[in-house]
């Protein structure tokens, strides 16, 4: 079975996490969304099972997509679940450089791969911290997070 790890903070998932699972599920035979925490650290501003909510409510329909959280090292966690793939997307040359490291670590460290998906065009600018610092000020979230998490994130926002 072709299993891959979709790692991430997903604080909140965003439009763009949303169409880098979508693709990665048509490739792979099992897709892992992958809610990486450290309990030492600050918990952010949703919480754990929050994000994993929202990442099952938004990965409906796609029947081969699993949400779980973890913690520790992805090379652990990879190794424990039998996934010999990491998925990470890519948007801009800003993302390129610290991603190039995390993957040549995780290759050093047990020979876990990393593939990148080229971001979509319309998702190159959003991110997790633009969508809090936004939605924290009230404004519209619309198209920046999926519609069916939308005011459930702008709620948790505006309530901050
Ligand atoms: O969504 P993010 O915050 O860009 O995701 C980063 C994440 C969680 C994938 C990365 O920090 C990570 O892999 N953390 C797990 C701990 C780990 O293995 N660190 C060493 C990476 S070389």
């Amino acid at each position: 079975m072709r299993k891959a790890l979709y790692p991430g903070s997903f604080d909140p998932v965003t439009s763009g996490h949303r169409d880098i699972i979508r693709r990665t599920s048509a490739l792979f035979d099992q897709l892992i969304v992958g809610v990486l925490h450290n309990p030492q650290k600050p918990s952010g501003a949703f919480a754990v099972n929050d994000r994993v909510a929202m990442l099952m409510e938004i990965s409906h329909g796609l029947d081969n997509v699993r949400v779980c959280a973890f913690s520790g090292l992805l090379v652990d966690i990879a190794r424990e679940n039998g996934i010999q793939t990491v998925i990470r997307g890519l948007r801009s040359g800003q993302d390129f450089e610290s991603e190039m490291q995390m993957a040549r670590l995780n290759r050093q460290m047990t020979g876990l791969e990393t593939m990148f998906l080229a971001a979509s065009p319309e998702y190159v600018h959003i991110s997790s911290n633009m969508v809090r610092e936004i939605g924290r000020f009230g404004g519209d979230l619309h198209g920046l997070v999926p519609g069916r998490i939308l005011s459930h994130v702008s709620e948790v926002l505006r309530a901050e």
